[in-house]
């Protein structure tokens, strides 16, 4: 039996991912660690939440008592770090708060983990640790920093962040690296493209571009839209990272990517012409509009894409080479782009009570009516 501590589970990829562990293990415990800041939702694994293998504690990663009191009411084996603070924009107009959480909350579970999982000390004076354990960061290929036309980042890449994002994940990831070299802590490094699926806010591309489109708005596309991203369906990036916590070799980075590189103004274009497409085929999905709504929805196509003036520092492309984690655990990205997208789209014309509940903050009433008396 093993037993997780999954911070940031009630974010996009962490929710995804909680979703997936309890799918594939029968025999596990999961702790969740979240903050709910805006972006985490507990509405997001509130059916999960009835199955005993998995409990939730409101808390802080930079916050040591509250991580601390999860190792002593029970054996952390694997520690799966995605909290954090994750949108480049925000980071842009308030950098300390990345700081904060990306970097000094790292360096505070990999503190305690080290802490809780030491059992003595070798003749060279490093610590020995408690078999099987393990400290996992999910980390960006935004470290890498930018890359020409050509080319594509692979695990020696040399940093290169650009943005206070990346700089603080980048920050964090040299971290860990630090706690790997300096007290032998087991822990592996995922770099993962952009992912995309179900239950992601609709801040980032995707679900803000159907959100629009569902709101009848515009839809803002920065710059010319020429920047490249790689895009990598959540589930498979789900799989991989239990891959690395189960099978990789200690202190060891995995990138991981889709294979799929497109223009992010491909991406509105794709995603305009599918969300036309799902309506005409089955006109049950109008319901999802709100305005305008009406039978008539030849208004969805690309004159609603407006150009705004371009990110500061915004990056030109990204591209992943996963052959490492290929080659060694066997994983590869299973969900084509073209069939990602299609149910990507369908989840969210049918889950518009999700979208709702998470733009209105309805899910803090719901995280007071859960906890807010224990
Ligand atoms: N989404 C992507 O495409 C992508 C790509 C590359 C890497 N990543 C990395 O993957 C991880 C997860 O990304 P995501 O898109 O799910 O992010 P998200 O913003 O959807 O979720 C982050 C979660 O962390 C929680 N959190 C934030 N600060 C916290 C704190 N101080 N203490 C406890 N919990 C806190 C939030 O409440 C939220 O539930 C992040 O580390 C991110 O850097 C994401």
């Amino acid at each position: 039996m093993k037993n997780y501590l999954v911070t940031g589970g009630a974010g996009f990829i962490g929710a995804n991912f909680v979703k997936y562990l309890l799918k594939k293990h029968s025999d596990i415990q999961i702790v969740v660690l979240d903050d709910l800041t805006y972006a985490g939702n507990l509405g997001t694994i509130k059916d999960d939440l009835a199955d005993p293998r998995l409990s939730f504690v409101k808390g802080n990663i930079t916050d040591s008592a509250v991580v601390a009191s999860i190792f002593e009411k029970q054996p952390i084996d694997l520690l799966i770090n995605f909290a954090a603070e994750s949108h480049v924009d925000r980071s842009i107009e308030n950098p300390q708060l990345f700081l904060q959480t990306n970097i000094l909350g790292t360096q505070n579970l990999l503190d305690t983990a080290k802490k809780y999982w030491t059992t003595g000390k070798d003749e060279n004076g490093y610590p020995i640790y408690r078999e099987g354990v393990k400290y996992l960061q999910v980390s960006t290929d935004e470290v890498y920093g930018s890359l020409g036309e050509t080319g594509y980042f692979t695990e020696t890449t040399p940093l290169d962040p650009r943005s206070p994002y990346s700089a603080s994940k980048t920050g964090a990831d040299l971290i860990v690296m630090a706690y790997s070299e300096t007290y032998k802590l087991p822990v592996n490094i995922t770099r993962c493209s952009n992912n995309y699926g179900p239950y992601h806010f609709p801040e980032k591309l995707i679900p803000l571009i159907i959100n629009n489109i569902l709101e009848g708005k515009k839809l803002p596309v920065y710059g010319d839209g020429s920047n490249v991203r790689d895009w990598l369906y959540v589930e498979d990036h789900c799989k991989a990272i239990d891959l690395v916590a189960l099978n990789g070799r200690t202190g060891e980075v995995y990138n991981i990517g889709g294979h799929n590189e497109k223009r992010n103004i491909d991406i509105v274009r794709l995603t305009i012409a599918t969300i036309r497409r799902l309506m005409e085929e089955n006109p049950a999905y109008k319901k999802a509009l709100k305005s305008p709504s009406s039978d008539d929805i030849s208004w969805i196509n690309d004159n609603l894409i407006t150009f705004v003036k371009d990110r500061l520092g915004h990056d030109q492309r990204y591209a992943i080479d996963p052959a490492k984690i290929t080659r060694e655990l066997g994983w590869y990205p299973e969900t084509r782009f073209e069939d990602g997208i299609v149910k990507t789209i369908r989840w969210y014309l049918e889950n518009q009570d999700w979208v709702k509940e998470v733009t209105s903050g309805e899910y803090q009433h719901y995280y007071e009516e859960m906890y807010g008396n224990r």
